[in-house]
């Protein structure tokens, strides 16, 4: 497996992709793709990993700015991530947000917040700060990993391109 930037070709795939490993999640809305793509038109796709197999896509993992009490900064919001439904549990959306993570690093982020199930990502040193938070975010759902050794605390917000529908 590599893991490398997406291309411009790579779109329609990642586009698929996200919508056939969020299709049926009871908690997604199926707007997963739409997500990208406005990130990627606003340019606020600042990091997108795609993991290849013999020259196949079988993961993604996007990263965009997020805002903490409306001020832009050094924080990023790790996701949608996604990995083909036949292929998941290998460690394959592991292996994207390591290497997410270490790029976040080495661009000198401040720390990465993300909604998601504790159980998964608490292995990355993900957790919940009651004073960090998302509005309307179920508290436990939305976590954070400092990059930096800061530790921010007010209201969270992800791009607007999440509220597409
Ligand atoms: C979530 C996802 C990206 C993880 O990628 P993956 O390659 O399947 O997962 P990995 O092989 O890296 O990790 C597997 C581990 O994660 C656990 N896991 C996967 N999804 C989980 C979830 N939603 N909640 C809790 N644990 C989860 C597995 O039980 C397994 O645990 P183990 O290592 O203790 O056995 C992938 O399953 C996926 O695309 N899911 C559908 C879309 C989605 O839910 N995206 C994330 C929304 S927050």
């Amino acid at each position: 497996m590599q893991i490398r930037l997406e291309r411009p070709e790579d779109a329609a795939t990642i586009r698929a992709l996200t919508d056939a490993a969020f299709e049926g999640m009871p908690f997604s809305h199926q707007t997963e793709a739409k997500v990208i793509d406005a990130l990627r038109a606003a340019g606020a796709l600042i990091l997108s990993l795609v993991a290849t197999e013999d020259g196949e896509t079988i993961g993604h993992v996007a990263f965009s700015p997020v805002r903490i009490n409306g001020e832009a900064g050094d924080w990023y919001g790790l996701g949608p991530v996604s990995v083909w439904p036949d292929r998941q549990r290998r460690g394959i959306g592991q292996a994207l947000i390591r290497e997410g993570l270490q790029r976040l690093r080495s661009l000198g982020a401040g720390g990465c917040v993300l909604l998601g199930a504790p159980a998964y990502y608490g292995r990355f040193g993900f957790e919940n700060d009651p004073d960090l938070y998302n509005v309307g975010a179920p508290s436990r759902a939305f976590q954070r990993l400092s990059l930096d050794g800061s530790r921010p605390s007010g209201e969270v917000s992800f791009h607007p391109a999440f509220d597409v529908s």
